[in-house]
């Protein structure tokens, strides 16, 4: 499962990249706002950081405007991806994007049927909203589930399932288990992936016990 960062936090994803972990990152609208930069320097330099495909998305609502936008971010860098929205005119832009050769990432799904139709519209990546069906007291990851077996029934489907509104180590796990390609992961849940309370208590016995022996690795005099 390829592991995108959701974020439009430059030095998040400065730090996340040095690991080598990472696939991919996403934004919306809400995250840039958050960071208070100008959207396109912010989607320049998440391109120059990452290899792979960084997610922007567009602003207008209508098919010409969201495809001349699209148009516009594509633009800015070789792996920029255009996100649009599951709705008719979104559908219609990725249609007319993917013409152009341009990713596009499906975004706000919240149902295996708006799924089967970016797939036919030709996306990229289809990206359900785990959380927020979560949150609605809806089993997100029973969407994941549905989308990955309808994809598979169809040998002419390549649009990738990206798991989004991601809010705990469990939405990985459980997007893992199922064989979505890929999920994209605030910062701190990636981080939270590395913890395990197990880990901490015997590394700290390891290192107790390494003291004892008054050894070193690096320097062979020491006594
Ligand atoms: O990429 C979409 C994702 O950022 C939405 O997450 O937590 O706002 O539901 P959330």
């Amino acid at each position: 499962m390829k592991f995108f960062v959701d974020t439009a936090d430059i030095e998040q994803i400065r730090d996340l990249a040095a690991t080598g972990l990472l696939d991919g990152v996403t934004t919306n609208p809400s995250l840039v706002a958050k960071t208070g930069g100008d959207f396109f320097e912010v989607v320049r330099e998440i391109c120059a950081l990452v290899d792979g495909p960084v997610s922007a998305e567009v602003a207008a609502t209508d098919v010409d405007g969201m495809v001349d936008e699209g148009r516009t971010l594509a633009e800015l860098a070789d792996n920029v991806a255009i996100k649009v929205p599951l709705t008719w005119d979104g559908l219609k832009a990725c249609r007319a994007l993917r013409q152009d050769g341009t990713m596009v990432n499906v975004t706000l799904c919240f149902s295996a049927n708006q799924a089967l139709l970016a797939a036919k519209a030709g996306a990229s990546f289809i990206s359900p909203f785990v959380g927020r069906l979560d949150d609605i007291g809806q089993d997100g990851m029973q969407l994941i589930a549905e989308i990955i077996e309808i994809y598979g029934n169809y040998d002419s489907i390549d649009t990738e399932v990206l798991v989004a509104s991601v809010r705990s180590p469990m939405h990985v796990l459980h997007a893992a288990r199922l064989g979505a390609d890929v999920c994209t992961i605030p910062p701190d849940v990636i981080r939270q992936l590395t913890k395990h309370a197990l880990t901490d208590k015997g590394l700290d016995a390891f290192l107790a016990d390494w003291r004892q022996t008054g050894q070193s690795i690096l320097d062979r005099d020491a006594p």
